[in-house]
């Protein structure tokens, strides 16, 4: 599994939101190195799990800001998260009972997962989050 490289292409408009998403793809090439390196499953699911409280924390901002930007379809959003972190959840489980297959689909579904949500759904709120609403939100 190769690295992903930010690029405006993933941008939501949002300097916050996308430096959220670039740590977001940092913590997922740190997990591909230690995958490369066969470091071990602790090592690994010490990072999927670091991935998973990132974007549980992230999800909860993007939600704040669409709930006061007046984003129409925050509920199917928040759905998505749900389910995401759902799934992350069940690999991690997976991992974490030695499972090596979840390893490698955990790098796979973290990729999809950056490349098809931010591009696909987190893209839509672009036009309704408004940086001055973001001030006191931040983390
Ligand atoms: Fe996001
Ligand atoms: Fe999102």
């Amino acid at each position: 599994m190769s690295h992903i490289h930010w690029d405006d292409s993933y941008s939501v408009n949002s300097g916050l939101l996308d430096d959220h998403h670039k740590l977001l793809f940092n913590l997922f090439n740190r997990y591909c190195d230690a995958l490369h390196r066969r470091e071990g499953i602790k090592a690994l699911a010490d990072l999927f799990a670091e991935v998973i409280e990132y974007a549980d924390t992230h999800f909860r901002v993007e939600e704040i800001l669409m709930q006061r930007s007046g984003y129409p379809f925050i509920k199917s959003h928040k759905q998505a998260h749900g389910f995401l972190l759902h799934r992350a959840q069940r690999l991690l489980a997976r991992i974490n009972s030695g499972d090596q297959v979840a390893c490698d689909q955990a790098a796979e579904f973290i990729r999809n997962w950056l490349e098809k949500h931010i591009r696909g759904v987190d893209a839509q709120y672009a036009p309704y989050v408004a940086e001055q609403l973001i001030d006191d939100v931040a983390v």
